[in-house]
């Protein structure tokens, strides 16, 4: 069979340290195939699937019940991201060793708030994964400074009279764990970096040699706090979308490596959960198939980063983060790639019930983006043709 690739760009096959599964617990918003097709429809061959399920994903059986799923959907790799401890109030530290010696072979955990509020859990969650060379992923929330917010707090919070999330309870966090790591000699991940400080804080830890790493999430690239003008809930996420100022600072940051990678945050919620008053709903919105074209509209199309850079940011250095071997590489002659095709002079507009996805919380309804994932192929097989998944 031949695929004529006449004006296309192959990349890498795209990895995503950040995706929201749901499955298990709520299968009626998404399940492991479900967002496994959105991946493969996004340019993806990896996922991370966040630990928050229902169970929580914070022993081996449920990470290996998460990846076996993943094994058997078959369109991309699922790789499951560990919840760092266990309990009602994070009582227990999780047996982080039992997960990463499973079949799942877990090297990312996820604080679920816990160490987030108790520096010494942070701490010997950071001793703990050294050992092994893991990293823990943190969400950069501090609790007590995010009690009750609804938005970024600023000039729209106050017109709107919401409580407001202000860019120091993300910014005093991270500084705090980047200083934990650097003292531990461990590693760090940070999650969903929404301001321009949090970006001044890791320009800061990386200069001190410290193996600190962050994302930074396609709306946190392109929209502002102004959407929730709307009271559409369907702009609600967390952390919130900020300010023009700090997309500026996120996409200079991207450029300049600052932030290592893109990641999605794809967060699907069902219509019982989302379409309802904006205090009632529930933080998070689709972003799997979108992903790459909002990189090109607000990183490419300005001259920010080059096809390379795309690859490097959305491939291999989130494969080098979650150690995904065969992932993030430029496919060697005759070795099956993981690689997507992409129609860079294509565009398309976003209409939410054609999404893969089980959800329909897309912030970018009949929106129109650049660039179009034409093919992706894992190990050589395709899993999308023509834009159509495979499966
Ligand atoms: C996420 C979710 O829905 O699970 N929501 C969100 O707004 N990002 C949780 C998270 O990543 O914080
Ligand atoms: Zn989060
Ligand atoms: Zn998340």
């Amino acid at each position: 069979r031949v695929l004529d690739a006449t004006g296309l760009i192959a990349l890498p096959g795209l990895v995503d340290l950040h995706t929201h599964l749901r499955e298990p617990g709520r299968e009626d918003a998404e399940t492991v195939e479900s967002g496994s097709r959105a991946a493969a429809l996004g340019g993806y061959t990896a996922v991370c699937a966040m630990a928050n399920t229902s169970p929580v994903a914070d022993t081996a059986g449920v990470v290996e019940q998460v990846w076996r799923l993943g094994r058997d959907a078959g369109l991309v790799d699922v790789q499951p991201i560990g919840a760092v401890t266990v309990g009602l109030k994070g009582e227990h530290m999780a047996e982080l060793g039992a997960m990463a010696d499973s079949a799942a072979n877990v090297r990312i955990f996820s604080d679920d708030g816990f160490c987030v509020a108790d520096p010494k859990m942070m701490r010997r969650a950071l001793e703990y994964v050294k050992a092994f060379d893991g990293v823990i992923a943190q969400h950069a929330e501090e609790p007590a400074l995010t009690a009750g917010a609804q938005m970024h707090e600023g000039e729209f919070s106050s017109q709107l009279g919401l409580a407001g999330w202000p860019a120091v309870a993300e910014e005093a966090i991270i500084a705090r764990d980047c200083l934990l790591t650097g003292h531990v000699g461990s590693r760090l991940h940070v999650c969903h970096v929404s301001t321009a400080g949090s970006v001044e804080i890791l320009r800061w830890a990386k200069s001190k040699g410290w193996r600190v790493t962050a994302e930074v999430c396609p709306h946190h690239l392109l929209l502002t706090d102004e959407r929730a003008t709307t009271y559409d809930p369907v702009n609600k996420v967390n952390p919130p979308l900020r300010t023009d100022t700090d997309i500026e600072a996120l996409r200079a940051g991207l450029a300049e490596g600052v932030i290592d990678v893109v990641a999605t945050d794809h967060a699907p919620h069902s219509s019982e959960d989302k379409d309802c008053e904006w205090a009632a709903a529930r933080p998070g919105m689709l972003g799997l198939q979108t992903a790459l074209s909002i990189v090109v509209k607000t990183m490419v199309e300005p001259g920010l980063l080059d096809w390379d850079g795309v690859a490097e940011r959305m491939s291999r250095r989130p494969a080098r983060i979650a150690g995904l071997d065969g992932h993030g590489l430029d496919p060697a002659p005759g070795v099956p790639a993981n690689l997507t095709l992409i129609d860079p002079a294509a565009s398309w507009t976003v209409v939410p019930n054609e999404l893969a996805s089980l959800s329909r919380n897309t912030p970018y309804a009949q929106m129109t983006f650049p660039a179009t994932v034409r093919a992706t192929f894992l190990r050589g097989e395709a899993t999308v043709l023509e834009g159509k998944a495979q499966k």
